[in-house]
């Protein structure tokens, strides 16, 4: 009988993990397991026992794509599982808090996914990477995204046609937009004066808002907008944007309640105003954001929009630069949404400021619950925290918190 393997737990990427550790990929806790093993990793994973958490997976690509991680779990496991990230991470900086019903976005709502392409022998290959290969799988029954994007691929394979190297693969970056599709490519050859032109001439027929090659814009039919409350805003190619338009109202919502009352807010790391067009409707804001086009886009969006208090949109590199406490002083709330590696030395600077209100929404549970940490240490207390599944079926988790200076909470 081959060696098996009892799963503990999982890890940050979802992987089964056995003692050792053993990594076993698409297993649960209270499975048992065999395969072979090598360097520490499960292959040819046989599952002996399996746990009651296991379902069969919603998509018929799951076995060979990559794009996501945890379809052969219940979405009771996942949704428990992702609230434990974020409270194990919290415990270890020796935080407890209220947390929320984790809020997880519904199948077939990703707006936004980024495809790879490349030509064949036969034609062409699009879909994503397969599990920790560079292989293409192909995804027309994909549950996760939009189906608009989907319908898109098809159009993405032409592209590789027309702009591929023989050797390379294209980054198609696919986004909607209030006005059709916004199409951002990578990796494609050269642009020049011909390529230029049959681009101009295929996006013509595509009812495509925009399509921008390494970021310079090819055509534009229609500026690819996004409503961010009142306001309607045209990013750069490529720029960020939360992955589902409902997982982006469930972060707002707990961002203007936590900052509800506040006349002043500041919005650190305020990308193209998605926390900060709407909260412009009851407060004057301050935004501040790392690249100067988000920004300019960020700042048209409210010189465009009707009934909205002043929006300052300013650029600056928050590691390097944070704001310091006596640029803060006059803010009610502070809002911020760092990327994954947090907001270290901004944190360093409002445990001075000492602004009565904050809130935080984080991509990194890790990097968060260390930030929240010497918020708490400064006198903040966590009042709640309230997890957003945006990156369904994926190991990622969201969320978005509220600090109050603790003497406010007595
Ligand atoms: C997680 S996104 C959030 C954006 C926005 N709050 C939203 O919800 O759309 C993080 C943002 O921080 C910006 N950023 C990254 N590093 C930065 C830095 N060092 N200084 C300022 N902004 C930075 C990124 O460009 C990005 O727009």
């Amino acid at each position: 009988m081959s060696q098996q393997y009892n799963i503990a737990r999982l890890g940050h990427q979802g992987d089964g993990i056995a003692d050792g550790p053993i990594f076993a990929s698409r297993t649960l806790p209270g499975e048992i397991v065999s395969g072979t093993l090598e360097g520490g990793q499960l292959t040819d994973i046989r599952v002996e026992a399996p746990s009651d958490e296991r379902v069969k997976a919603p998509c018929r690509h799951y076995k060979s794509c990559g794009g996501c991680q945890l379809q052969h779990a219940s979405d009771r496991f996942v949704a428990d599982w992702k609230l434990g990230v974020v409270r194990k991470a919290l415990e270890a900086q020796g935080i407890e808090t209220e947390f929320r019903p984790i809020h997880t976005s519904p199948a077939a709502s990703r707006r936004r996914a980024t495809v790879s392409v490349r030509r064949t022998k036969k034609g062409t290959l699009a879909g994503f990477h397969g599990r920790a290969s560079g292989v293409i799988t192909e995804i027309p029954d994909c549950q996760l995204l939009d189906p608009v994007l989907i319908a898109a691929i098809p159009s993405v394979e032409e592209l590789a046609m027309i702009g591929g190297s023989r050797k390379g693969e294209l980054a198609v970056t696919l986004t909607l937009s209030e006005v059709g599709l916004d199409v951002s490519v990578r990796g494609g050859k050269p642009l020049d004066g011909p390529l230029q032109m049959t681009l101009a001439q295929v996006i013509a027929h595509k009812g495509w808002a925009r399509l921008a090659w390494d970021d310079e814009i090819i055509a534009m039919a229609n500026p690819p907008r996004q409503r961010f409350g009142a306001a309607l805003v045209v990013p750069p190619p490529g720029a960020f944007l939360q992955a589902t338009k409902d997982g982006e109202q469930a972060l707002l919502a707990a961002v203007l309640e936590i900052t509800s009352g506040s006349k002043r807010v500041i919005d650190l790391f305020a990308g193209c105003g998605t926390f900060s067009l709407p909260l412009a409707e009851t407060a004057e804001v301050l935004t501040v954001e790392g690249e100067a086009e988000m920004t300019a886009a960020l700042d048209q969006g409210w010189r465009m929009a009707r009934g909205l208090k002043a929006v300052t949109a300013t650029t600056r590199d928050l590691f390097r630069r944070p704001f310091m406490p006596d640029e803060l002083a006059k803010f009610d709330a502070v809002v911020l949404d760092p990327p994954r590696a947090g907001a270290e030395a901004q944190i360093s600077e409002l445990v001075q400021a000492k602004r009565p209100v904050i809130a935080y929404v984080s991509c990194n549970p890790v990097t968060f619950a260390r930030d929240a940490e010497r918020l708490v240490s400064a006198g903040y207390r966590l009042n709640w925290v309230q997890v957003v599944d945006q990156f369904r079926w994926s190991a990622h988790v969201e969320l978005a918190a509220s600090f109050t200076l603790s003497h406010m909470n007595d």
